[in-house]
């Protein structure tokens, strides 16, 4: 009788710990049994196929080719909103954006553009990348999904 309180008990506490609120990451965490990476370089290479957290919810390819129109217009919208922190082939206050595709996912970026607050206090390697960059944040400069889209395709061009 005892025991079996003590097992509803235990029931209903896990319930409540790995219930409901539980993040896709933490999912993914606990399926491949990843690890909380403990530098950069070690969450490149284990997170490099993931995409983050925010709007954007499932990874997508680029084509081929580079669409030249929607790149002109990211480069109007990074011109303005993002060259006050990043340097097109540089260390700056943030990242360089230069051949970003060869490290991270479409998707990534874009939901680093998105959704910045989330992704470094949830994503891996988001986390490591604040770190990196001594704890100065991504700012979120409130772009659309497409206007997101139209910095990522310009970034191909870099
Ligand atoms: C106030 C400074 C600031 C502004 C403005 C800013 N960023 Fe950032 N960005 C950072 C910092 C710092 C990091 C790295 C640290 C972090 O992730 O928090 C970063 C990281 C990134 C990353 C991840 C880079 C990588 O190598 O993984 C992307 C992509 C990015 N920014 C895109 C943009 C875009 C696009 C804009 C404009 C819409 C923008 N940023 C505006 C400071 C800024």
């Amino acid at each position: 009788m005892r025991l079996n309180t003590l097992g509803l008990i235990i029931g209903v506490l896990l319930l409540f710990s790995c219930g409901g609120g539980q993040s896709k990451i933490d999912q993914i965490k606990e399926q491949s049994k990843m690890a909380e990476p403990t530098s950069l370089e070690e969450a490149e290479a284990k997170w490099k196929d993931y995409y983050g957290v925010g709007p954007i919810t499932s990874s997508f390819s680029v084509p081929d080719e580079v669409d030249q129109e929607l790149a002109a217009t990211g480069k109007q919208i990074y011109d303005l909103k993002c060259t006050a922190c990043h340097k097109a082939d540089k260390r700056f206050i943030g990242p360089a954006p230069k051949d970003i595709l060869t490290r991270r996912t479409p998707a990534w970026v874009m939901n680093m553009i998105l959704n910045p607050e989330e992704m470094v206090l949830k994503d891996p390697l988001a986390k490591q990348l604040l770190i990196a960059y001594n704890g100065s944040p991504m700012a979120n400069q409130n772009l659309t999904e497409e206007e997101a889209r139209a910095v990522l395709e310009y970034f191909r061009t870099l």
